[in-house]
């Protein structure tokens, strides 16, 4: 694994990685966000560099320092978070999402504060839908053979809602997360299953991000295609 010395099983592959989350502003002081930290996302840009793959990290309010040897851009919502990754993708072998892209943004943008009104109650946020990056990048591959992974975190029935999101996304591996207290969201561990879409199923036992994303990059070396598509 990535603490050995490495096997190069990436060298000459081209990684785009989203990471963090992104942030929907209301006004120039307010957004709705999550609370993904961008760990993930980054130990999968680390382990990528250490097998020898050209790195993107297209980080979405993460405030991790950039790692060595990758190409960092910064996101902020999920719209710009398309646009990296479509400006990317064309030249990607694979490409991981694992940032948590906002569903729904609000309709408008308030160029000043929102501020109170003396003796009135709140305006409603309405909202509306974001685009889905994974699923458009899934069903519009920009280069033959390309890999696509997704994430998901799911609170019941973790392998079934898994299998359908699977197929509802269209990607070919997607890897599920169960969450819980001491894991996911701004843990330096995590647990998972890799969910493929030839059927394949490979459970990651609770540990380091860093070995989740070894697993996540086996299976995406499995499935590539061999030599350059
Ligand atoms: N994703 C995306 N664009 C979105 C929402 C999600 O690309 N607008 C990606 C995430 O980066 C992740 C995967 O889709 O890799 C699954 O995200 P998730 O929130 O679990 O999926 P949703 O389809 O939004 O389902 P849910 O209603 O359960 O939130
Ligand atoms: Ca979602």
């Amino acid at each position: 694994r990535g603490d050995q010395a490495t096997v190069q099983d990436l060298a000459g592959r081209h990684v785009v990685i989203s990471a963090g989350g992104t942030r929907e502003p209301l006004d120039p002081v307010r957004f709705l966000g999550n609370r993904s930290s961008g760990k993930q996302g980054y130990a999968l840009a680390r382990t990528a560099v250490a097998r020898g793959a050209r790195v993107t990290l297209l980080a979405a309010n993460a405030t991790l320092p950039d790692p060595a040897g990758v190409d960092v851009v910064h996101v902020g919502t999920a719209v710009q978070l398309r646009e990296a990754v479509l400006e990317a993708a064309p030249e990607a072998d694979a490409v991981v999402m694992a940032a948590a892209v906002a569903d729904f943004r609000p309709e408008t943008y308030a160029t000043g504060k929102i501020k109170k009104k003396d003796g009135q109650e709140p305006e409603p946020i309405v909202l509306v839908r974001n685009p889905d990056i994974l699923a458009e990048l899934s069903a519009d591959r920009p280069r033959p053979g390309q890999i696509v992974v997704g994430f998901a975190a799911e609170t019941d029935d973790v392998l079934a809602n898994g299998r359908k999101k699977l197929a509802r996304k269209g990607c070919d591996l997607l890897v599920v997360n169960e969450v819980g207290e001491r894991k996911t969201f701004g843990s330096e561990e995590n647990e998972a299953v890799l969910l493929g879409a030839d059927g394949s199923e490979t459970p990651v036992p609770y540990g380091p991000k860093e070995v989740v994303s070894d697993t996540i990059w086996d299976e995406v070396v499995r499935l590539l295609p061999i030599g350059d598509a």
